[in-house]
């Protein structure tokens, strides 16, 4: 078996992040989305992993994942040339996957609990295709399922205006050899891709048996900060606890609190679960619950909570910042008293809300 890992995209939906990073390098608890993915199918005992990238982010993906010797996998780049679709993505990687069964994972998902459990019962019983479900409030930036009676899967839809169901799709799916037939007969989709989701309803059509799981414990990039908080919180509730830096007399640290090497903590309040990164400062602050900060930061005399701040920001003497996403190398500062004003300087597709 192998796995076929798609870390094309341009992520749209996660903007500004994205605009210099791509969506998959997200960090969730200071690590990039893409590694939890690659981690599960390392778990599931699987060693030969396809990575399609964009050209856009090829680089970038590769100097994070390399030769994938540190997750355990032996790892082949395949470049997409533009964002033709995923059924597009299984085309193009024949070659790699020969007439192996295979996992794909869409590198931008994060699934709770892994995917040994599923990939056991696939191979166990090899239906053409198997795919995960989750229930979500608004089914339309999804693929959507309809079950029959029987619970099989009987009808999909690629982000339907009206959707037939609250079923999502998640980006983890089985397949034996089956599905090359498939992709290879359908045609693009209004919006120009190879869908997946067409190639499962052409199996299903052949009368091929196409299985279903439903998961909860899932999150993608909906461009919804609030989800990316909320999967961060429950990662970090995981945390094991331990500290590489150094932390003076004059800090209180309580609860689950991670402190990374080279890290320095003097005369603050840290209320875990907290992850703090490697090199990153903080002084005189309060850190709260469910906070990532990531590497090389430095927090001073600031509060901060339920938030994630990637690498190379600064906080400097700013009262509570709560519910935030922070990206690389931002600087936050307060104004000066006279005249009473917020500066901004925001990039594109930026997103402030100011307590007035
Ligand atoms: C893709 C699939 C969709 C699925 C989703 C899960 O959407 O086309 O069926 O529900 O991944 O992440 P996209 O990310 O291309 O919008």
């Amino acid at each position: 078996m192998k796995a076929l890992v798609l870390s094309g995209g341009a992520g749209t939906r996660l903007r500004p992040i994205t605009h210099t990073s791509a969506k998959q390098l997200v960090p969730v608890a200071n690590k990039p989305v893409l590694f939890y993915g690659l981690e599960s199918i390392a778990a599931a005992g699987i060693r030969d992993v396809g990575i399609i990238v964009a050209p856009d982010t090829a680089d970038e993906i590769r100097a994070a994942v390399g030769d994938g010797t540190r997750f355990g996998l032996v790892v082949t780049y395949i470049p997409q040339h533009a964002p033709l679709g995923l059924a597009h993505a299984v085309l193009i990687a024949r070659e790699f996957l020969g007439d192996d069964d295979f996992v794909m994972y869409l590198g931008d998902n994060f699934i709770v609990g892994g995917i040994t459990d599923l990939v056991e019962e696939f191979r166990a019983t090899r239906p053409a295709a198997s795919i995960l479900l989750t229930k979500v409030p608004d089914p339309r930036a999804f693929g959507v399922a309809e079950l029959d009676v029987d619970g099989r899967v009987a009808r999909l839809e690629e982000k339907p205006g009206n959707p037939r169901s609250d079923l999502a799709l998640v980006g983890v799916y089985l397949f034996t050899p089956a599905v090359h037939e498939a992709v290879r007969s359908i045609e693009p989709s209004a919006r120009g891709e190879l869908e997946i989701t067409d190639a499962l309803q052409w199996l299903i059509d052949d009368r091929r048996p196409v299985t279903s799981t439903v998961v909860s414990g899932y999150w993608k990039d909906t461009g919804n900060v609030a989800d990316m908080l909320e999967v961060n919180r429950s990662v970090l509730e995981l945390l094991t606890p331990r500290n590489e830096g150094t932390v003076d007399a004059a800090t209180e640290i309580i609860g689950r609190v991670r402190i990374g090497g080279g890290a320095t903590v003097r005369g603050s309040r840290i209320v875990g679960p907290v992850i703090i990164g490697a090199g990153t400062v903080v002084e005189n602050s309060y850190i709260g619950p469910s906070t990532s900060i990531a590497e090389d930061c430095r927090v001073t005399d600031s509060e901060i909570e339920y938030s994630i701040v990637l690498s190379g920001s600064s906080l400097h003497g700013v009262g509570r910042v709560e519910a935030s996403l922070i990206g690389r190398n931002v600087q936050i500062t307060p104004a000066p008293p006279i005249p009473a004003a917020h500066r901004l300087v925001l990039g594109d597709h930026s997103k402030v809300q100011i307590s007035a």
